[in-house]
């Protein structure tokens, strides 16, 4: 049995099956659901899981429990990652309450049309509102769109457990061993990243608290050095770079772009920059806009295409505008034939955008004249200032 504390168990399951996560992100390592049973006078069990895993999941709440039933079914979240199972269990155990927000049951409602839930089996939680289990005390503290509207966290008072829902979760099962910052990174601003401010109002909310174990519905529990992962949520949700650096995304139909994106690569590592290069086409879109929030400096490269942008950076721009992207360096290198339009369109998509630095566009007529190599060179000078 998987012990997060003397009362408290993780029953969650792993999923080495979805091919991507969300319906978008691949998750190379997997995904976690995770699940927890609290055991004391009243037992409650935290969220549900994915419904390719119930079975799995009956099982390793059962085990836990032994003979007892669950008093209490605790909704933090109602993405069918974690909710899809609420009706199996309502089976298995219908004598067990749900604990939601009030935004939560409409969502039940609208998710298992099929089910009712009596009164007497729901507790409607507002903000703050606590919940006696013997020694375990829960407090429930909404946490608005991080990463719905229904989301609530939880915390218990007694074992200083903060269970997070999609907070401090990450991409990779847990069976899988891998660092957390980069997996949790590309989590984050892919499926948070948007909700920034609302990451930020929880961060306060948390400070007040004394907290020593977080139990996310995705990736491992943490239980030390909690103020680095702290410190990084911290960081992204307050839309500062992490590190110092320059991300070249670029996209290339023959090659002469990527010849521009590849050169200025190389001139900025001769000066020591840190640099991440990726083609939009062919590598990971979410690797490429996490890695656009972790650097400090951007440089986009594309042709123009039927008088717009080439396709895949509209979409890496896209992504980068709906998470509101902002306080970064950002430069552009168009390149077109006969009417280069790239870099107008790029920046009109962009305009809205908070403290942006632009720097010097350079134009490529075809392919790389002399005069652009001095730009890339000057390009290079200003991003390594
Ligand atoms: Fe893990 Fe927003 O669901």
């Amino acid at each position: 049995m998987n012990k997060v504390t003397d009362s408290i168990f993780y029953v969650g399951v792993n999923d080495h099956q979805v091919d991507l996560f969300e319906g978008q992100y691949v998750v190379p390592n997997g995904m976690s659901y995770n699940s927890y049973v609290i055991v004391d006078d009243k037992t409650a069990v935290m969220d549900t899981v994915d419904i390719h895993f119930t079975e799995e999941w009956l099982r390793n709440v059962a085990e836990v429990l032994g003979d007892r039933k669950p008093d209490y079914l605790i909704v933090q979240h109602m993405e069918p990652d974690h909710s899809a199972s609420i009706e199996a269990f309502r089976k298995v155990y219908p004598d067990a309450v749900v604990v939601a927000t009030d935004k939560a049951f409409k969502m039940i409602g609208q998710f298992f049309r099929d089910m009712e839930i009596p009164e007497d089996k729901k507790i409607v939680a507002a903000n703050m509102a606590t919940l006696e289990l013997g020694t375990h005390t829960l407090t429930f503290v909404h946490a608005p769109m991080v990463h719905w509207p229904e989301v609530m966290m939880t915390y218990d008072s007694k074992d200083k457990v903060l269970f997070s829902a999609d907070g401090f979760g990450k991409f990779g099962a847990l069976d899988v061993e891998e660092e957390w910052d980069c997996e949790a990174r590309r989590y984050y601003i892919g499926i948070v990243g948007k909700y920034g401010m609302q990451v930020q109002a929880v961060l306060k909310k948390a400070a007040a608290l004394d907290i020593a174990i977080i139990c996310p519905l995705h990736g491992p529990v943490l239980k030390e050095d909690l103020a680095h992962y702290i410190g990084l949520y911290d960081t992204w949700s307050s839309y500062r770079a992490e590190d110092k650096g320059t991300v070249i995304a670029y996209t290339s139909v023959y090659g002469n772009t990527k010849k521009a994106a590849m050169m200025l690569a190389d001139k900025l590592r001769a000066k020591g920059e840190t640099v991440e290069i990726t083609d939009l086409a062919r590598e990971d879109m979410a690797e490429a806009v996490e890695n656009a929030f972790r650097y400090d400096k951007l440089v986009l490269a594309t042709t123009t295409y039927n008088n717009e942008i080439y396709p895949f950076m509209h979409h890496f721009i896209i992504n980068l505008v709906e998470r509101d992207y902002k306080n970064r360096t950002v430069a552009l290198i168009e390149n077109g034939s006969w009417a280069p339009t790239a870099a107008r369109k790029m920046k009109a998509m962009m305009e809205n955008l908070k403290n942006i630095t632009w720097l010097d566009t350079v134009t490529i007529l075809s392919s790389l004249s002399k005069e652009n190599e001095e730009q890339l060179d000057k390009l290079a000078d200003e991003l390594s200032k």
